[in-house]
């Protein structure tokens, strides 16, 4: 028994060796190995509660399966790709340990049932890990952005000078959309959490087991209610790589801004050189290769989504070994975004503003003359079209003169607008007009020492 694979009675040829090179999945799945083994102890307790087994039967098993265990965790268990995957190289493990015994393992289950539950623990545990990689993440953007709070950048639409805003209000949107990434994880964790342990092939089985009892010792919050469903569906697996694949986009416009921010050309911000690597040929150089991996990364993540999708697509009710590779791609997801968190970190923690130009940056490109437009709302009593459309000329003649807009002379002023004074002048400084943008969610530094204040409290 512990030698053949488990249908050698009814399949008289051995395996092609091409099939068996692509199906076997145990370089993939053994990674489910700890929670396979949980599944099967609490498959088996249950088993014996409900004297489908005897106790002594079932001790045995167990006490196999933590053996198997300690085994694979000491690096001392040989994975057999003629075995195909974890739940059967186990299997056959535990054969060689407790003899023919072993055999009550799988009574009233399959390997349907048995790797969904494996994937959904994992999914579960994996989800947390990300969400602690994430939190990690947002308290190094909090850290920046309590050091930076009256920090003057360029805030840039179109990749054009926009407004004044601060450094710190920036960071921060990144810790907005990491707060909303976490969501997602949850939202899954708390979506996937009923166990299809009992669900068999795909029809439930005729042994009075106790799912009850199986989905609470997993720590799951109920039984699934449909067999057929939970072989079958993997939506579980698609939410998880979307979860990963929208926060590895949030990485990667992340890195895209520290990669643009360091260019030459802005020169906004610079790398501790850990976070730099050189160039063979040009001597000068030191290239943000880090940003530039997580940047790119988040390719891996939606190939991942867009794959299990596919697979999902068109399949017919229930089971079929498509699904194997759900686990390659979940894999693969978790790594590439965990990789790219682990690495963000680092590189957040490494970024320091150029002050220097970060100001000399958001005074260039006219970047108060919506500020100007608001002051002859409020002072002069103008429409916003009307007031627009002076502070547009006023930006024509600046051009014109190549000067800053805070540059300006009040009489140069005075030939656009003539009914004004010498009040006007501090509109155009770029720290006031930050500080004016008091709105909920403005980058005032009022606004924003608020923000960390609350935010600092949600991540006790
Ligand atoms: N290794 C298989 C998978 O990941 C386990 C389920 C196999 N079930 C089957 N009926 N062939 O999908």
């Amino acid at each position: 028994m512990k030698n053949k694979t488990v249908w050698a009675n009814r399949l008289k040829e051995k395996t092609s060796v091409s099939f068996q090179k692509i199906g076997s999945s145990i370089g993939v799945d053994k990674r489910l190995y700890e929670q396979d083994i949980t599944a099967s102890i609490v498959h088996t307790k249950m088993l014996v509660k409900q004297k489908i087994i005897s106790s002594n039967e079932g001790a045995k098993i167990i006490n196999g399966l933590k053996k198997i265990k300690s085994q694979i965790e000491k690096g001392n268990f040989k994975f057999q790709d003629k075995f195909e995957d974890i739940h059967l190289n186990i299997e056959k493990k535990l054969y060689e340990l407790i003899g023919p015994t072993a055999g009550f393992l799988h009574t009233a289950r399959s390997r349907n049932d048995q790797v969904v539950t494996d994937f959904k623990l994992w999914i579960k545990k994996s989800s947390r890990e990300t969400i602690g990689n994430i939190i990690s993440l947002m308290k190094i953007l909090l850290k920046k952005a309590e050091k930076n709070v009256d920090t003057v950048m360029p805030g840039l639409t179109h990749l054009k000078n926009a407004q004044p805003i601060s450094f710190a209000h920036y960071l921060l949107s990144y810790f907005e959309m990491f707060k909303r990434d976490i969501k997602r994880f949850e939202n899954n964790i708390k979506l996937l959490d009923e166990c299809p342990l009992g669900s068999a092939a795909l029809a439930g089985t005729s042994y009075k087991i106790d799912r009850n009892y199986t989905s609470k010792q997993l720590g799951f919050k109920k039984p699934t209610n449909n067999s057929i469903d939970s072989v079958a569906d993997r939506d579980f697996a698609v939410d998880f790589l979307y979860a990963s694949a929208l926060c590895a986009m949030h990485l990667s416009r992340l890195a895209e801004d520290f990669i643009i921010y360091n260019s030459n050309a802005f020169n906004l911000i610079s790398f501790d050189d850990s976070m730099l690597t050189g160039s063979s040929i040009m001597p000068q150089k030191k290239n943000p290769d880090p940003a530039e991996l997580i940047r790119g990364r988040v390719s891996l993540n939606y190939g991942n989504l867009n794959s299990i999708l596919t697979i999902m697509k068109g399949l017919p009710m229930s089971y079929f070994k498509d699904l194997q590779d759900d686990k390659k791609l979940v894999f693969d997801g978790y790594d590439a975004l965990n990789d790219s968190l682990i690495l963000s970190i680092e590189l957040i923690n490494s970024v320091k503003p150029n002050k220097k130009s970060m100001l000399k940056m958001a005074n260039e490109g006219y970047t108060t003359a919506t500020d100007f437009a608001d002051y002859l709302v409020k002072e002069k009593k103008l429409t916003f079209r009307e007031a627009y459309v002076i502070s547009a000329k006023l930006v024509n003649y600046a051009e014109k003169k190549n000067k800053l807009l805070i540059d300006l002379s009040l009489k140069e002023i005075m030939k656009i607008y003539k009914n004004i004074d010498k009040k006007v002048l501090k509109i155009f400084d770029v720290n006031n007009s930050m500080n004016s943008k008091r709105s909920y969610g403005g980058t005032s530094i009022a606004n924003v020492k608020m923000m960390i204040r609350k935010y600092k409290k949600e991540m006790k």
